[in-house]
């Protein structure tokens, strides 16, 4: 890739990282992505793995890359508390050394964080309150957080919530039963604040135009119980409310830990530095609903 000015998006086959790709370039970006599905790759596809300790520490990007975006990530909670070690391996250790090895040719790096760096015992976490994780996940991204955050000027942390497409499977699973008369159970007693992936994607361009550094939370106004979506959808879509059957997620054989009582971050930061409101959380839901529907 010869041209300069290029935005490097690490893991690109991330549902988040998918639609950064594709806004970034309908906006005339060069784009440059990383995967490690090796029959995918293209002149703009190139391969990194992030269990590459040795590969990470001394690799040189083909292009001069002016932003980076990190999205490769091990996102799966479980995953993360069954296999702490390999998967702090990725979400830690070799986040970070790519970072550094980033950072020290004068690329502006964005790390995608999480709501899960908090306990969640309490709602609207400002970006300046300490880190208190309750999972292995949140651990991993608050520990990538503070080293990320050491390294100066040229980083950014996005830290979101729950960051929701059209085609979530569980609602278009929902939607699916309720159509064909049969029950749902949407945990009464978990909660949510969606913010949808095209104001996602819109927080990461704007990030990188601007270049600014520190932490910016992106959060819905408020926390909805999943039940509440579901009596939510199914009015929408004309079914039977009595097809909801809310459970408790212990039930379900849930942990507590994966289960904040609040999910909200403050976003004073985003009004304030980017100019951006997140959209309404039941207008994600909406969304939703008229794709599925
Ligand atoms: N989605 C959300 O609601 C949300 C909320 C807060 C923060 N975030 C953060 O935003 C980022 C993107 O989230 P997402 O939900 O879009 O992610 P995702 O869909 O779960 O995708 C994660 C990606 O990471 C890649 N990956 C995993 N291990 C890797 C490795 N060793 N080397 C290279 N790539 C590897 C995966 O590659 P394969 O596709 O090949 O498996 C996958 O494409 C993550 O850092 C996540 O923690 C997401």
């Amino acid at each position: 890739m010869k041209q300069t000015n290029v935005l490097l998006i690490v893991g690109a086959d991330s549902s988040i990282g998918q639609a950064l790709a594709a806004r970034l370039r309908s906006g005339g970006k060069p784009v440059l992505e990383t995967t490690r599905r090796r029959e995918t790759l293209t002149e703009t596809r190139i391969f990194l793995d992030l269990t590459q300790e040795k590969e990470i520490e001394n690799w040189n990007p083909p292009a001069q890359i002016e932003t980076a975006y990190l999205c490769a990530a091990v996102t799966s909670l479980a995953q993360c508390n069954q296999d702490s070690m390999q998967s702090a391996e990725v979400n830690v250790r070799n986040t970070i050394s790519l970072a550094r090895n980033l950072i020290s040719r004068g690329t502006f790096v964005v790390f995608l964080s999480t709501n899960q760096v908090y306990d969640g015992s309490i709602p609207f976490r400002k970006a300046d309150d300490r880190v208190c994780p309750q999972n292995e996940y949140g651990r991993q991204k608050a520990e990538a957080e503070k080293h990320l955050l050491a390294l100066g000027n040229l980083v950014s942390i996005a830290r979101f919530t729950k960051v929701l497409n059209h085609n979530v499977p569980l609602f278009q699973r929902w939607i699916q039963e309720l159509r064909n008369n049969r029950p749902i159970h949407p945990f009464l007693d978990m909660v949510m604040a969606p913010v949808p992936l095209f104001f996602a994607v819109d927080v990461l361009s704007r990030l990188a135009e601007l270049r600014l550094p520190g932490i910016i939370q992106v959060s819905g106004e408020q926390d909805i119980t999943y039940d509440r979506v579901a009596y939510y959808i199914t009015r929408q879509i004309g079914a039977n409310l009595e097809l909801v059957k809310p459970i408790k997620s212990k039930e379900a054989g849930l942990h507590p830990e994966f289960v904040p009582l609040h999910t909200t971050l403050d976003t004073t930061q985003l009004r304030v530095q980017l100019g951006l409101e997140t959209p309404n959380v039941w207008s994600v839901i909406d969304l939703i609903v008229s794709k599925n529907y």
